[in-house]
């Protein structure tokens, strides 16, 4: 397939999405949208693909949604074209995601990498939601993702006033996991999702179904849902051939079933 905005490229069992608007510091507009969901649909219906890398350039993950296709648009118009809306069948991707981001994570940059479930942040990195600056908010879940992964005080500091928080601070404030040397970025998000995509892939999809049920569901459901998964789990061959290699002491085999 060809993509106007972005670049592909199948390594191992890892799916790589870069995204390639250098002229406008990957601001998304709706071919971005497009071709993302697209090219992480084709991953996430591929068996053999078990981890997604999603990245930008060493200047920018993403400067946030494309300012100059949004200017012109009314309320109504942002309503009619559910501006931003297709983003959210990328955040519905059931394979893990891993967001590596050098650069500026702004806006709906930001909010693209929390759309992923692992943030490896480069010293580079800088992350913000700088919407009220331009007499907006965040609209692609910012106030949401960000309370949730940061607390109520950390996201409102930044979403009120706009500022930047550099890699480190993105790390101490949870948002981050890791911190590396942005020459290192690309080869540790891809030592991380080998590992991920090395795993079974009904544990994996069990594991971020999960994950995000945690985000919206009170314990008891959650702990239900866990219990639901993980019993089920019990009937992959995959669950055998894991705990069978841990008696063995041999590193498994899993087939994905
Ligand atoms: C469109 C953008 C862009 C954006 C950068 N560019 N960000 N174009 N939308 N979000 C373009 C610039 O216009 C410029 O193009 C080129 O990329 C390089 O950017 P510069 O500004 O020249 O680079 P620099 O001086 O290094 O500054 C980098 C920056 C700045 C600090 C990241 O570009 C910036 O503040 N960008 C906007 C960040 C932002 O406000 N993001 C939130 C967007 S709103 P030309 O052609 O002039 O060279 C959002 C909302 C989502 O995400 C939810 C719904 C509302």
């Amino acid at each position: 397939t060809e993509y106007e905005t972005i670049l592909v490229e199948t390594r191992g069992r890892v799916g790589w999405i870069t995204l390639n608007r250098p002229e406008a510091l990957n601001a998304l507009n709706t071919q971005v949208c497009r071709d993302v969901v697209a090219a992480s649909s084709a991953f996430d219906d591929d068996r053999e693909i078990g981890a997604i890398v999603l990245t930008g350039s060493d200047r920018a993950f993403a400067a946030g949604a494309d300012i100059k296709e949004m200017e012109a648009k009314s309320g109504l118009d942002m309503i009619m074209d559910d501006h931003f809306g297709d983003w959210s069948d990328f955040a519905a991707v059931r394979t893990p995601v891993i967001a590596a981001v050098a650069g500026y994570a702004l806006g709906g940059g930001c909010e693209l990498a929390m759309m992923c479930d692992i943030i490896l942040a480069a010293d580079s990195a800088k992350f913000g939601q700088p919407e009220i600056n331009l007499g907006v908010i965040p609209g692609m879940g910012g106030s949401q993702r960000l309370l949730r992964a940061v607390g109520y005080y950390k996201a409102a500091d930044l979403i009120l006033s706009g500022r930047m928080m550099d890699a480190a601070e993105a790390e101490r404030s949870g948002l981050a996991s890791r911190v590396v040397p942005a020459a290192d970025l690309l080869d540790e998000a891809g030592a991380l999702a080998d590992t991920i995509a090395g795993k079974s892939l009904p544990a994996l999809y069990g594991a971020k179904a999960v994950l995000d049920a945690a985000l919206e569901t009170p314990l008891a459901e959650g702990l239900r849902l866990e219990k639901h998964v993980f019993t089920s789990l019990f009937d992959t061959e995959d669950q055998k051939e894991g705990m069978a290699a841990f008696r063995e002491k041999r590193t498994p085999d899993f087939r994905g079933r």
